[in-house]
């Protein structure tokens, strides 16, 4: 194999799960709105930046919004989404991933997180990881979101490492998709495990441990 230096993980759906948190968050605001709003219209924002996730909600409405009407319903989901993500701690991140993550560590490999989140500093900070990652490239650094590979390349580049001695590790399609795009090999698991762009499909976030030795 290859000698990969450097690992860009994306946040939600691969170190801690907030889907849940993301799918209540929206459900309240399209409850609002009166637009039908399901579990697998959900499946569809993963990965997706925040404004284009409401661009899909929109979708299913019977009526069309203002850009200013459409900044404050994303300002709206966002305030709820946080309230639920005060809810985590330390506890909601698995044992599985935080011994994978060291063990990776130990074994030289810089780490990275590439998540179209804006909210991922404070969600690191409520998981423990606050200070953990060699670098943090978010929703908050790019002005293209997955499927564009900029997350990934500014990821890369702020741990001073090119793209073909990088894996990047995803759960979203579009995730899958950027990456690849940007030289990147990856590997896939959750709902984009079995994505043919991708190099490996992960069962468990552990398998990693047995691929990047
Ligand atoms: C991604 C999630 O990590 O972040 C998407 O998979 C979400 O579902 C996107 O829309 C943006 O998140 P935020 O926290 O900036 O609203
Ligand atoms: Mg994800």
């Amino acid at each position: 194999m290859k000698n990969y230096q450097g690992i860009v993980f994306d946040l939600d759906g691969v170190i801690c799960s907030t889907d849940r948190f993301h799918y209540l968050a929206w459900k309240k605001l399209a409850d609002r709105l009166g637009i039908p709003f399901d579990e697998q219209v959900n499946n569809r924002l993963r990965g997706v930046s925040r404004m284009d996730s409401l661009e899909i909600i929109l979708e299913k409405s019977p009526r069309t919004y203002t850009q200013e009407e459409k900044e404050k319903f994303a300002e709206e989901k966002n305030a709820a989404y946080r309230e639920l993500l005060g809810e985590m701690s330390p506890a909601d991140l698995s044992v599985e991933v935080r011994d994978t993550l060291d063990t990776l560590r130990f074994r030289g490999y810089l780490l990275a997180i590439g998540s179209s989140s804006k909210n991922t500093p404070f969600i690191l900070e409520r998981i423990g990881l606050g200070n953990y990652f060699d670098a943090v490239s978010d929703g908050n650094n790019i002005s293209h979101s997955k499927p564009d590979p900029e997350v990934f390349l500014k990821g890369a580049e702020m741990i001073g490492l090119d793209p073909e001695v990088c894996a990047v590790v995803e759960d979203a399609h579009a995730g899958v998709e950027g990456a690849v795009r940007g030289g990147f090999a990856c590997a896939a698991m959750g709902d984009a495990r079995d994505d043919p762009r991708a190099q490996w499909h992960l069962n468990s976030f552990s398998d990693l441990k047995d691929i990047f030795l």
